[in-house]
């Protein structure tokens, strides 16, 4: 037999449950951010120029006279970070762009339980601090478009969790530490417009699937070591930098390899085999403005969905393949500014209303009758003394 509801506990028990909600809900009671957090936001409120704060930008709101996690955010800390659910830790810095000048406090590095630090499209000098790496949670770490200066330190290697690297357009410098390596997360590196110089790492972070480190003053080669076991890497971008040397075969066939730019350098050559069975994913090859000499690499044809490829200013002699001409997925060909000789094959003539199937450029070679109705054959071809010189006095025939 059911015993009948006891009303009095009942009520009792809901009273106690309502003023459970209203207590967790009511703000001032228990949010409080971590000592060390707020002193840490202070710091890098501090060391940021008061000049440069706008009155309507997220620091301006940063006002230490209430607690910077409490919600709901009504006048103060309204924007530029994140906290916990439970109002405890500061989880996110996304300052927005607005300018703000001054130099990245040391004492960062007690945000410990940061996921993300984004600075970006500021203007902060100073070095990186190396106390960074305390941030062990930290998985994207931007300090893009800024104006830091000195190394990228070594304790780099510390931010395990790591997924996202920018420290793009900068003024860095020194070598890039070795210790990448060891961020086992990381997915995109991107270096670029630095003043790095030396070589690349003896070994790249592993699972990277777009490295980015143009225009800087790298040199040397570039090694199969560096890239072992990037097995993910989709996009390189190497241009604008002074690596030297033959590019060999197994760069370009990196398993998941889509894109791969490497112009404006000084390599002297490419090496390419055949494709075979493997698959390749290359869609886009530029190797535009360096020093190679040799043949066009015919083999590049045989890359199944390869669409753009560019050697425009080599040193590059020898008539264009036929098999170029009959690859259909072949859309952007740039090859002006060698020394490519003999009568480029028809088959890039017979677009409808003479119109190529592929756009780019032939000009500036030692071509023979490239139909000059035709924009591939933009511009003109080199001059016949030019032409004589280098191919030892007479020119090539038609191939
Ligand atoms: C080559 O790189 C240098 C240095 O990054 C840059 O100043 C120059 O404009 C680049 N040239 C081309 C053709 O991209
Ligand atoms: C390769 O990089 C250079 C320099 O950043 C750029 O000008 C060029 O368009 C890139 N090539 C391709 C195919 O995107
Ligand atoms: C094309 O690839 C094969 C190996 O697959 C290689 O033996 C040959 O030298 C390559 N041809 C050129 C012109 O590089």
């Amino acid at each position: 037999m059911l015993k009948p509801p006891h009303n009095h506990h009942h009520n009792h028990h809901h009273l106690i449950f309502s003023l459970l909600i209203l207590f967790i809900h009511l703000p001032f009671s228990i949010s409080t951010t971590a000592t060390a957090d707020i002193a840490a936001l202070k710091s890098l409120k501090t060391f940021i120029k008061p000049s440069s704060i706008p009155p309507s930008s997220c620091i301006s709101t940063w006002d230490f006279s209430s607690d910077p996690c409490l919600t709901p955010k009504r006048t103060h800390f309204i924007c530029g970070l994140t906290c916990s659910p439970d109002s405890t830790r500061v989880i996110s810095i996304t300052l927005d762009s607005v300018g703000y000048s001054g130099s990245l406090t040391p004492y960062i590095s007690q945000l410990t339980q940061l996921v993300l630090l984004d600075l970006g499209q500021n203007s902060f000098h100073g070095t990186i601090p190396s106390s960074l790496s305390s941030l062990s949670l930290l998985q994207s770490l931007s300090l893009s478009y800024n104006s830091f200066t000195g190394p990228l330190p070594s304790s780099i290697g510390n931010l395990k969790s790591l997924q996202d690297l920018d420290l793009s357009n900068n003024l860095l410098s020194g070598s890039i530490p070795n210790t990448l390596f060891s961020l086992s997360h990381l997915t995109r590196l991107d270096l670029s417009f630095n003043k790095f110089s030396g070589t690349l790492p003896a070994k790249l972070p592993p699972n990277l699937h777009e490295l980015a480190i143009k225009a800087n003053s790298l040199s040397g080669t570039i090694t199969k070591t560096s890239f072992t076991e990037l097995t993910q890497l989709e996009t390189v971008e190497l241009s604008g930098n002074s690596f030297t040397g033959v590019l060999q075969s197994w760069l370009f066939q990196l398993p998941a390899l889509q894109q791969i730019n490497l112009s404006n350098n000084s390599f002297t050559g490419v090496e390419i085999w055949r494709v075979g069975k493997k698959l390749s994913s290359l869609v886009a090859v530029d190797l535009g403005f360096n020093k190679i000499e040799g043949y066009l690499p015919v083999n590049l044809s045989e890359y199944p969905v390869l669409a753009s490829l560019s050697l425009r200013y080599n040193r590059l002699r020898g008539p264009i393949p036929l098999q170029y001409s009959k690859k259909s997925n072949l859309k952007r060909l740039f090859l002006d500014g060698n020394y490519l000789s003999g009568t480029p094959p028809a088959g890039f003539f017979t677009g409808v209303g003479e119109e190529s199937p592929v756009i780019g450029s032939f000009g500036d070679n030692c071509l023979l009758r490239c139909p000059p109705k035709s924009e591939l054959c933009l511009p003109l071809q080199k001059p016949m003394s030019v032409c004589k010189k280098v191919y030892g006095g007479k020119m090539p025939r038609r191939n």
